[in-house]
């Protein structure tokens, strides 16, 4: 692959001389004057930039296309949002630019609910360089560490009903958090960020306004989604009762303290 990738730069380099137009990622890189960029180093980022972005997205619409399946009402509401842009873009006579992508607050919570639930890369590995103290414990110089994204995006502290699929729950709510970090954090932040999402959203944009998503069982998907809200509407009058019992029994518990104190007053007066 190194081998392709550097007779792909000396094709560039040799077609390409004194070019100031980029056409492409490797073109950006051999235009640029930095002595440090040999071949071998642009070769090398090409292939990091390809691994990582080959099947990751591909699974996150995969993915998207599963829950949405399962979600008639989401479905719903990520066409009509996808056919308005679609139908003022005909009337505009114009085509889909970068900014469009933005203009979809329904298709960004869905991407942002599917990569949460769907964990597409569960955790990143880190290495401590030096002696390391989180919340009292301690990690040695040396030692490996797994942050698990997983737990946490599916910890019901963090997250109401952690494993129904959501996208609502991200209206109006800030992504950028230490709890919700699909594409990572820090100095290591996924280069890929907006170029994972975009694809997403031009796909789903596609996908919603040109094609109808049939199941056989669609009727059946239905029935259980209806069911799925009335167990969470259970689940939730439950807790309240839980929450509502607990204040009465406290309540209890302070009037026979305050009965139980009166009767030893009485008793000791008498
Ligand atoms: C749904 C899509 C994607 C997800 C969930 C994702 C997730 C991640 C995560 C969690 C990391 C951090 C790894 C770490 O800290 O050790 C990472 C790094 C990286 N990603 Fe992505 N990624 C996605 C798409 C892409 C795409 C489309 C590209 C490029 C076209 C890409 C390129 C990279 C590269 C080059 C790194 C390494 C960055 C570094 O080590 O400094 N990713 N990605």
């Amino acid at each position: 692959m190194v081998k392709l990738i550097q007779s792909i730069i000396q094709e560039k380099r040799e077609k390409n001389v004194m070019s100031t137009v980029n056409e492409d990622v490797v073109d950006v890189l051999i235009n640029n004057t930095s002595e440090e960029l040999t071949d071998e180093l642009i070769s090398d980022n090409m292939i990091d930039l390809m691994i990582p972005g080959e099947d990751s997205v591909p699974v996150l619409i995969t993915l998207a296309i599963k829950y949405l399946s399962d979600s008639p009402v989401a479905l719903q509401q990520l066409t009509e949002e996808n056919l308005t842009l679609k139908r003022l873009k005909e009337k505009q006579r114009e085509t889909l630019v970068w900014s469009d992508y933005l203009s979809l607050p329904f298709t960004q919570n869905v991407i942002s609910e599917t990569l949460r639930l769907g964990n597409i890369i569960i955790g990143v590995m880190r290495k401590a360089v030096k002696d390391v103290e989180i919340k009292g414990y301690l990690i040695p110089k040396g030692w490996c560490t797994f942050a698990y994204f997983r737990s946490v995006h599916l910890d019901d502290n963090l997250y109401d009903f952690p494993y129904q699929f959501n996208p609502w729950r991200w209206q109006n709510k800030d992504i950028n958090n230490s709890y919700f970090t699909p594409f990572g954090g820090g100095q290591r932040l996924c280069p890929g960020i907006d170029l994972a999402r975009l694809e997403a959203s031009i796909f789903l944009h596609h996908f919603t306004t040109q094609f109808r998503l049939l199941g056989e069982n669609r009727r059946l998907v239905e029935d259980r989604i209806a069911m799925q809200r009335e167990l969470a509407n259970a689940k939730e009058e439950l807790h309240r009762m839980n929450l509502t019992m607990g204040d009465v029994q406290a309540d209890h518990e302070i009037r026979s303290r305050d009965l139980i104190e009166r009767a030893l007053k009485l008793e000791g007066d008498l």
